[in-house]
């Protein structure tokens, strides 16, 4: 099981410190959210802070873009230091060749599903990704609470991927913490995705990630 704090809700004026101090309480990955403004009501972060990020840490970067037609900033993403580039399936129109481009630019792609997007919609292109992104909230900000019909999608995720022998990661982001985390895990997740019960947690940033590793048990 991999926890991938999401720096959205870190302090930025202290970037490096902040990833620093997750991967010094055990993360795995770091998230990154990206937000246009269109795909999403919130502008967040691009390519030139992805690159300060690639400077400040050796952990693998997990590029989550809520981006319209992401196909257009693939390769600067890629350049900037993503090793996983995850799309959303709502923002693309041609979401075989967005994959696959993302696949011959040397990065890890993935595929993102929003709370009210089917599992369906994305059955075709799971033999294509190295990881399928659950939505627990709707995107565009950190701190919302969990939707509580995700953990039935994950199960339903967890068996469509067991069902084509996928080892694509099975990821969740939105309201993870260490409260629901156990329960999210036995549903089938893989890669836990949490912004705000890290970054906000009393006793700092490395004990946020702590204490989802205890929940989880491991
Ligand atoms: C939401 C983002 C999340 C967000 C999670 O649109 O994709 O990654 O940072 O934040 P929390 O864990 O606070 O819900
Ligand atoms: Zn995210």
């Amino acid at each position: 099981m991999k926890i991938a704090p999401s720096i959205l809700s870190c302090d930025f004026s202290r970037l490096a410190d902040e990833i620093r101090a997750v991967e010094t309480g055990g993360a795995d990955w770091i998230h990154v959210d990206v937000m246009d403004g269109h795909f999403v009501p919130n502008i967040t972060i691009g390519p030139v802070v992805i690159a300060s990020a690639r400077r400040a840490t050796d952990l693998p970067l997990d590029v989550h873009l809520m981006i319209e037609d992401p196909d257009r900033y693939l390769e600067a993403f890629a350049s900037a230091g993503a090793d996983i580039l995850t799309v959303h399936q709502e923002a693309c129109r041609h979401l075989h060749r967005t994959v696959e481009r993302i696949r011959e630019l040397g990065v890890r792609p993935g595929v993102a599903v929003n709370p009210a997007t089917s599992l369906e919609s994305v059955r075709e292109a799971l033999p294509n990704v190295d990881l399928l992104l659950v939505m627990s909230v709707n995107p565009g900000f950190g701190g919302q609470s969990y939707i509580q019909a995700s953990s039935d999608k994950l199960r339903r995720a967890r068996s469509m991927l067991d069902d084509i022998g996928s080892d694509a990661e099975l990821q969740v982001d939105g309201g993870v913490d260490a409260g629901n985390a156990a329960a999210i895990v036995a549903a089938g997740a893989s890669v836990l995705v949490a912004g705000s019960a890290v970054y906000g947690h009393e006793a700092g940033a490395a004990n946020g990630v702590k204490a989802i590793r205890q929940a989880v048990g491991g």
